[in-house]
Order: structure tokens, then C-alpha cells, then sequence
């Protein structure tokens, strides 16, 4: 397949190239292997991102490729079973997650106990399997917000369309969805249901909000059902598809193109403090900032983030410092550097209390007016940008509700940075504190307009535009 050799040729990972066209790495693979035909629209943008390299016409000849090598050593998988005839193919999965010395952990549901047994399963995998939200022993032992967090994906085979539609929905009832809903790692479904279950609308609908949610999917294929006399699609994909897919998904097989790089990242509001029990601060929730360093640790880089007050979890793999103030924030970055990269997602407040009260401060009787005097908190990004130990790549945000792009290009010039994240934070869209981001990219010769995507999309390909800047630096450097 003409896809795989350029791939492999290039360098490039089914990851990067999934950003890059805007899809998902299940897809990618199947792309990759033959297993499915891109829409037109997909096969443009693929020839567009290859150079031409790979046009329409090359997926119409596809010859099955089968991956080499083993990039699934040492991952940290949590398989989430629901309770569809397929369960019995995911003791097969297991088995060959196992074999591929994978760290796994396995929750069952209530349905999949009807179909697989958790004592068949814990002999599998060599663990107990989890089943229970409310299990006094595994809750106090691991936890449902430790399964959710100490991944790198989590794979659900089979996903019925009940749980489908309970992730869609944001439920937690039980184990399974609770994790799911506490998660930041990527997750792939594996679908397995009647095809007239498939086909249903609300389905459709389900299997659309996820797909914008960012999760990806591999399968349903076409085929015989275990139901006998029903055909069409349905069927939980091939383990071996499976394992493809999980391969791409989680980018063992993309390389760590930040190995050896230094990346430190700002991320969440900075609190003020008036007085005692008083603070100035924003809305910012730290998930573009946490994101982004995931996403750089998950590149290979050393990782440290600076974050404010947030209610999300430290991201895994990244040494996280906790700070309140701009000041604070000011300190530990200068601590950290020197580094290759920075990236300030932080939404730092702009101005602090000349002198913070040391007592609450009390109304005063008759007062009905009362002045704060405020001064400018330091610019952590321009100090940085403009100081003597500038990273070789410096990253500013800009929150705009106005002419989004051409103020992002003024405040690239007069913080000194290289590049800036443009995001319209107007209240209508629902940018701070919510899932999804619509970004500008403004570099010093160009812009590029993101669509609409996650934060953890905008991560991912931001860190991808980072690679792809120290390869170039690099290469012209040879
Ligand atoms: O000037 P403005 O606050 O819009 O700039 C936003 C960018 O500058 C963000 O990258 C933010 O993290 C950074 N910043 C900073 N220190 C400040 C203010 C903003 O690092 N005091």
C-alpha cells in the first residue's frame, strides 16, 4: 500500500498524519492496511499533506501490509469489556495484549459477567479484573479516578450501543462510564451490535458526538453475525485490527520525536490574593495547558509544568510544580530553565494588589464605593521571550474576543515569541473551561486557521508543528 511506504519512508506516524489531514488514527491505519476506502474528501487532504505523493487512485489497489515488531512493549492499557456476544474475542485480546507485554488492566461490566467471567479474565490477564464503582476493597485500593488516569488509552471491546450512548451522554452510573468520563487519556471503541442497532439514528448520532469528542474507532466490520440469519455491519473488528489500531493510537510505533528536549509549560488561572479569604482570577480551567504537556511528554520530551489553581489532575509523565500567584509562576519558571521549548498557556491574571490586605477587609459603614489599588503582574512570556535565557522556541496564547488574528500578530511582536495560539474566547463559544478550541496559529510568515477540534486535538498538533520546526531547525542547521 502506497500509504504504509510513504509512511514508513517519510517518517512520519500514522499519528502526525491523522492531525495533519484531520481524522482519527484508527483511520489512518485501516487507510494504511487496506482495510477501508477514504471519502474523497479525506483522499485530497491525504494528497495534499504527502505532497502528492499519495492520491485517490492508490487506494483503490490496496494490499494488506502487516506491521512489524512489537510497539505495544511496557504500554499501560485499561480494556474495558460490556457485555455483547463478541466479549469472548476479547480474551483473545488479552491474551496478545499480554503476549506484547502490555500493563493491563481489565474492567469488566455488569452485562459482560453474562457472557465472560471475571475469574476467566483475571487468569488472562493476571490481575483481578475490576467491576465494581462501589467495591469498598479495589475503590480504597486503586480507584476509579486511578484506573481513569494511570493509562495511556483505554480500549473498549466490544462497545455496545448502550455504552456508546452512555459515554455520548456523560454518564457515570457505573465503573466503566465513571472512568470514562474521568479520563484525559485517548479512547478507542470497538462497536459490536446488530446492524439494525448500528443503523439506528440515535446511534448514528452517538457514534457522531463521540467521533467529535475525539475518540476514535475501529470497526464495526461487515459480516455473519453470532446471531444466526442476521448479516450486514456489526461485528467487532479482528483482534488483530485491534491491536493495530491501539498501535496508532497511543504512537509507540511514531517515535518520540521530543527525546531529549526540555519543554516547560504554563497552564490554569494565578490567584491574587485581596486579603485573606479574597483573590482576583479568571476562568481558566488549565486543560489546554495540561494537554499540551501531556501531549509534549507523550512526544518523547522532559516535561515541566507551572500550573495555577486548577480541579484537574497533574497529566502523567510530567513533573508538575504548583504555584497561586504570577509571581509565584515567575519564580518557578525561571527555576526550570534553561529549555529547548516553552509554551505559556497560562492564563495569568494581569494585575495584582500593591499591598494585599493582611485582615479581611470590612465594609465600610455608609461606604457605598470601594477602590482596590491594583498594580501590572510581570509578563512571564516576554520576560522570558526577551530574557538571556531564551528557549529556541518560545509559545505566547492569545485570548481575544476581537480581530483574533490580527491582535495575536501585534502581541507576537511586542512579546518577543515566536509563535502565538490565537483563541476566540468570546462567552458564545464556550472556549474557557470547555472541551473544544478554535485556533489560529500565527508564525512570523504565516498564519494557519485550525478547525474547530479538542484541546487535546489542539495539543497534538501543536506538538506536531513543534517536531516538525526542530526537524527543519535542524536539517538547515546541517
Ligand atoms: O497579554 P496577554 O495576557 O493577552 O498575553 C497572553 C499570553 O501571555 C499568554 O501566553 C500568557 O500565558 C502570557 N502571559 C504571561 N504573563 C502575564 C500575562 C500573560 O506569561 N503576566
Amino acid at each position: 500500500m502506497k500509504l504504509a511506504l510513504w509512511l514508513k519512508n517519510s517518517g512520519t506516524s500514522a499519528r502526525e498524519l491523522a492531525v495533519r489531514v484531520e481524522t482519527t488514527q484508527a483511520t489512518i491505519s485501516r487507510l494504511k492496511n487496506g482495510h477501508a476506502l477514504p471519502s474523497l474528501e479525506l483522499a485530497g487532504r491525504i494528497a495534499e499533506a504527502t505532497g502528492g505523493a499519495v492520491t485517490a487512485n492508490d487506494f483503490l489497489d490496496p494490499a494488506p501490509s502487516e506491521r512489524p515488531g512489537n510497539g505495544l512493549a511496557g504500554a499501560r492499557i485499561l480494556l474495558i469489556i460490556s457485555g455483547g456476544i463478541a466479549a469472548y474475542k476479547s480474551l483473545d485480546l488479552i491474551r496478545r495484549l499480554k503476549e506484547r507485554d502490555c500493563e493491563l488492566r481489565v474492567i469488566l461490566t455488569r452485562a459482560s459477567q453474562e457472557f465472560i467471567t471475571p475469574l476467566s479474565v483475571g487468569a488472562l490477564a493476571g490481575a483481578a479484573p475490576f467491576t465494581d464503582l462501589f467495591d469498598a476493597r479495589t475503590e480504597f485500593d486503586v480507584g476509579h479516578i486511578r484506573l481513569a488516569r494511570e493509562c495511556e488509552c483505554i480500549v473498549v471491546a466490544p462497545a455496545t450501543a448502550d455504552l456508546m450512548a452512555k459515554i455520548a451522554g456523560g454518564h457515570a452510573g457505573d465503573l466503566a462510564t465513571a472512568v470514562l468520563l474521568a479520563t484525559d487519556a485517548p479512547i478507542l471503541l470497538a462497536p459490536a451490535m446488530n446492524p439494525h442497532m448500528w443503523a439506528n439514528p440515535a446511534t448514528r448520532r452517538n457514534v457522531a458526538r463521540l467521533a467529535q469528542d475525539g475518540v476514535s474507532f475501529i470497526g464495526p466490520a461487515e459480516g455473519e453475525m453470532a446471531e444466526s440469519g442476521e448479516a450486514g455491519t456489526g461485528r467487532m473488528s479482528e483482534v488483530p485490527e485491534i491491536l493495530r489500531a491501539i498501535e496508532n493510537l497511543i504512537g509507540h510505533s511514531g517515535g518520540e520525536p521530543l527525546k531529549g528536549k526540555h519543554v516547560i509549560v504554563t497552564s490554569g488561572p494565578t490567584h491574587e490574593p485581596i486579603d485573606p479569604v479574597r483573590y482576583i482570577a479568571n476562568r481558566s480551567s488549565g486543560k489546554q495547558g495540561h494537554a499540551i504537556a501531556s501531549a509534549a511528554a507523550r512526544a518523547g520530551a522532559r516535561v515541566t509544568l507551572m500550573t495555577g489553581p486548577v480541579e484537574i489532575p497533574d497529566p502523567l509523565g510530567v513533573e508538575t510544580l504548583h504555584v497561586a500567584t504570577a509571581a509565584d509562576m515567575l519564580k518557578a519558571v525561571e527555576e526550570a530553565l534553561p529549555a529547548d521549548i516553552a509554551i505559556f498557556a497560562a492564563a495569568v491574571a494581569d494585575w495584582r494588589m500593591t499591598a494585599p490586605a493582611d485582615q479581611k477587609l470590612k465594609k465600610k459603614p455608609g461606604a457605598q464605593e470601594m477602590t482596590l489599588d491594583l498594580v501590572q503582574n510581570p509578563d512571564i512570556l516576554k520576560l522570558v521571550a526577551r530574557g538571556h535565557k531564551r528557549p529556541g522556541l518560545v509559545v505566547g496564547f492569545a485570548a481575544e474576543t476581537q480581530d483574533v488574528v490580527e491582535n495575536a500578530k501585534a502581541k507576537r511582536r511586542a512579546k518577543g515569541c515566536d509563535w502565538i495560539l490565537a483563541n476566540d474566547v468570546t462567552h458564545a463559544r464556550g472556549v474557557m473551561g470547555g472541551e473544544k478550541n478554535a485556533v489560529h496559529l500565527v508564525m512570523e510568515d504565516k498564519t494557519e486557521d485550525w478547525p474547530e477540534m479538542t484541546k487535546q486535538q489542539v495539543a497534538e498538533k501543536l506538538i506536531v508543528r513543534v517536531a516538525e520546526h526542530l526537524a527543519h531547525a535542524k536539517a538547515g542547521a546541517e
